[in-house]
Parts: C-alpha cells; structure tokens; sequence
C-alpha cells in the first residue's frame, strides 16, 4: 500500500507541477510580451510619424500627442494582462464556493414550533418509511410504540437500519412517510434544537475532542460544576481508570484522541450521557468495546440512569438487553418481531435464532 500510495501522490503531484509550472511560465511572460508589442507599436509610430512630419503632412506636435493616446490607451490593456492570472484563480475559488452555495438547504425549522421544554418520552413510531436514497428503501412500514420510562431494545443483523431509526428519531433525516410522535408531537413540528436537548446520545463512533479529559465529560452540560463531572464519571466507571493516568482528569487528549483506548473512549461519552440528564437515552452499541466485566458494571449503573427514562438500547450482545421492557427485532427494514426476551423466546423464531448463536458452540468449525 506504501508503494501504491506513493505512486499516486506522484502522480498528482506531476500534475501540480505541470499546471503550476505553466501558470507560472505564462504569468511571468505576460509583461515582457505587452511591453514588447507596446514598445513596436511607439517605433511604429515614431517612423510614420517622423515620415510624414519630413512630408510635413503632420506636426512634431501631433506626434507627441499620439504617442500619448497610445500610451494610455495600452496601459490598463497591461495592467489587466498582469492580473489575468489572479482573475483566473478567482474563477477557480469562485467555482468552489458557488458548489458549496448549491448544496440543498436543511429543510428549515417551521414558524410556529411546539414549544417543549422537558418531554415525558412518549414516543410513536407511525408507519414511516425511509431510504437514503428513493430508489432505496431501508426502513419500510416501520411503526412502534414506546412508553414513558419504557427501555426499548432495538436488535438485528449488521445493516438492518437500526442507525438509521436513531438518526430519523434525533431529525439527522426527515422520514419520507409515516411520522415518528414525541409527547404527541410529530418531530418535525418542533425546532431541532428543542428536539435535540431531549436525547442524550451513545454512540457507535465516539467523537471527543483535543481537550482535558474534565473538560470532555462536561461538554454533556456545560454547566455542571467539577464534582458533578465527577460524580457522573463514577457511575459510568470512568473514575477509576482516570486516576492511573499521570494528569488525572487534567490529562489533555490528544488531536486524534488515540491516547486512550476505544473502550475508555466509549465510557467517558457514557458518563458525558450521564451527566447530560436527558429524559429519552439513546444507547447505539454503547459498551461494544468494553470488556463483559465493565459491561455489566456499566449496565447496572445504566439501568439506574435509566430509571424512570425512556431509552433505546441498541446491542449486539443480546445478554445486556433480557431485561429490556420491549425488544424489536429489525430485519431488513421492518419488524420481524417483538415481546420481551421470554416472549420472544417462547416464539422461537428469529430473536429465538439470533439469541441462541451467541451461546451455542458450534459444533463444528470449518
Ligand atoms: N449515510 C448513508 N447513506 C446511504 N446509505 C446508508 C447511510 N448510512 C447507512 N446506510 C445504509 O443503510 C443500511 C442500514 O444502516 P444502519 O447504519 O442503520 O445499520 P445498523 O442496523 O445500525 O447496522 P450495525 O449493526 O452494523 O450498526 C445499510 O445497508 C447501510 O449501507
Ligand atoms: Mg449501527
């Protein structure tokens, strides 16, 4: 890969050199060659004048005037001639920005919005459907319903479109039918800030930034005092880990945050979630990169967070979500099935299939 890589910043880098040599080349000959074409013009002129002033036919004057008219007339053609090349940059970024200009516009927030100010978490999914792209569908007829302080499991194979519920449910996308309900609200009737402050968020991809580790945590609410950051960092088993780090919580992380491991990357955005204090909890394989150990550590301490929420939990490890009020089993697009585990057990269908694989061994492996 080194060598391919390599390769084609070569490539590249020809090309840059070949235009960026010409522009260079051409922008520097511009002004030897107006001044040379202005210069024959005034030899020009100075031999048929001085011709036809030995004719008499003109005057020493009328030369001198003409001479003059050229000059001024062939000055600002120079000038532009010298800028040619900035002009032509200035198209070049002008085509840019106007790119980024055409970019479709979120659609905007409505006039009149549904003023909410801490919902309870009731929330209705009716019949949406939904597809990146329309030719698409990834979500088709998809309707659920989840109560205040309900927990919600969302489980299903990799790429069944249980992201993309989350990302319809916090107005990343607008759905394409159906409508999901908040408190009774369609979503799409609120501002997607007011929206927004309702969920807190764990997610696959952890995004934290170059700063201290304290600092990170209160980004959840920006607000919260120190003791509250460290509060929340104990009940999401920060805490510990934090103090074997030689700054402590004053540790800065890094551009790339790679001076900590993915599962503490993953337990700092849990205890940001805590702290946060949201009424509707939405956990996209939250704990996926912490060990079983950690995990049922952090579960119990979810649980309690949990209490009296809503939350969604979206896992693979089917172990964390028995004792989910609800389970909805996703497949491609719609629900396959729901109940809660023993329920679903009982039926012994897809959950049924799904949960077993996690337990049994293989009897043979090929
Ligand atoms: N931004 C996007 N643009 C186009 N297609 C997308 C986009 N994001 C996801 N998809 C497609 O939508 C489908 C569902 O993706 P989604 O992320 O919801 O899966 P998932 O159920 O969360 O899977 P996993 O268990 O791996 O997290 C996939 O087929 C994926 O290729
Ligand atoms: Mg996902």
């Amino acid at each position: 890969m080194e060598e391919k890589s390599l390769a084609k910043f070569r490539a590249l880098n020809d090309t840059l050199y070949q235009s960026a040599w010409k522009s260079q080349f051409l922008t520097g000959i511009m002004m030897p060659l107006m001044n040379f074409v202005g210069n024959i013009g005034y030899v020009g002129v100075a031999v048929l004048g001085g011709w036809l002033a030995i004719k008499k036919a003109i005057s020493v004057g009328d030369i001198q005037a003409f001479i003059q008219y050229v000059r001024n007339f062939t000055q600002p053609i120079q000038q532009i001639a010298n800028i040619s090349n900035v002009l032509q940059q200035t198209a070049a970024a002008a085509e840019r920005v106007f790119e980024f200009l055409d970019e479709q516009e979120e659609t905007p927030d409505i006039s009149d919005p549904v003023a909410i100010e801490k919902a309870t978490g009731h929330i209705e999914f009716k019949n949406i459907h939904f597809g990146y792209s329309k030719d698409k569908p990834i979500i088709k007829n998809f309707s659920a319903t989840a109560h205040p302080g309900q927990k919600i499991a969302i489980v299903g194979p990799t790429g069944a479109g249980k992201t993309t519920l989350v990302k319809l449910l916090m107005r990343f996308y607008d759905v394409d039918a159906g409508a999901i309900l908040l408190d009774g609200h369609d979503i799409r009737t609120m501002k997607r800030h007011d929206l927004r402050r309702q969920f807190g968020m764990v997610l696959q991809d952890t995004w934290l930034y170059n700063d201290t580790i304290m600092e990170n945590i209160r980004y959840g609410r920006l607000d919260a005092a120190d003791d509250e950051v460290i509060a929340a960092a104990k009940a999401a088993y920060v805490d510990h880990f934090v103090h074997t780090l030689p700054e402590g919580y004053n540790m800065v992380l890094n551009e790339e945050t790679s001076n900590i491991s993915q599962g503490q990357k993953q337990l700092l955005t849990i205890a940001r979630a805590i702290l946060a204090n949201p009424p509707i909890l939405i956990l996209d394989e939250a704990t996926s990169s912490v060990d079983t150990r950690t995990e049922v550590l952090i579960q119990k301490a979810m649980d309690k967070l949990m209490h009296g929420r809503t939350s969604f939990v979206i896992a693979h490890r089917l172990s964390t979500i028995q004792n989910a009020d609800l389970i909805l089993v996703l497949r491609d697009g719609d629900i396959a099935e729901q109940g809660t585990h023993t329920e679903l057990l009982v039926k012994n269908g897809f959950y049924a299939e799904l949960y077993n694989s996690q337990f049994e061994v293989p009897a043979t492996i090929t």
